[in-house]
């Protein structure tokens, strides 16, 4: 058997300068991640707010916070990140834009398109 000896045992993420379609490819994995967690908080809150009128003000409550407005906006990102990324996947399995320099472009593309919806979300709602 063939074992390599000069292959990396420490690997510092920091360290490493990652291509921007690793950047995409690791924020929309990150992305579903916690679009996925967050929902029972949602299912919570939908919950809450059709219990009756005292529920549904607490809701209101909750959501004019500054912390789960903080947390809204990362979420809008997620959102759009992961909408943005996975049509970029989509295209990418379908052969559309695999050339390096093109999918370099979509992966900017994507991170563009991703921050201009979470600052238009932003601006909806301040
Ligand atoms: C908005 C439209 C959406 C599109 C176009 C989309 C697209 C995709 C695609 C193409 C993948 C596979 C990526 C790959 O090949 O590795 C994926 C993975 C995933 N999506 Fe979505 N998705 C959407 C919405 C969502 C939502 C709303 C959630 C969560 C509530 C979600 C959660 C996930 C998760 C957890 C994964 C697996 C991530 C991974 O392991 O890499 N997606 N999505």
């Amino acid at each position: 058997m063939n074992t390599r000896t000069d292959r990396p045992v420490f690997l510092d993420l920091r360290k490493i300068r990652m291509p921007v379609m690793a950047v995409v490819s690791i924020f929309h994995r990150a992305s579903g991640i916690l679009m996925v967690l967050s929902i029972p908080a949602f299912i919570y809150l939908l919950d809450l707010s059709l219990r009756d009128e005292a529920g549904f003000r607490a809701v209101i409550e909750i959501l004019r916070s500054t912390p789960v407005k903080l947390f809204g906006v990362v979420l809008v990102w997620a959102l759009a990140h992961h909408l943005f990324a996975g049509i970029r996947f989509l295209l990418l399995d379908m052969d559309q834009g695999v050339d390096v320099t093109e999918a370099r472009k979509t992966a900017w593309m994507v991170h563009a398109a991703a921050i201009a919806a979470t600052l238009m979300a932003i601006g909806v709602m301040l």
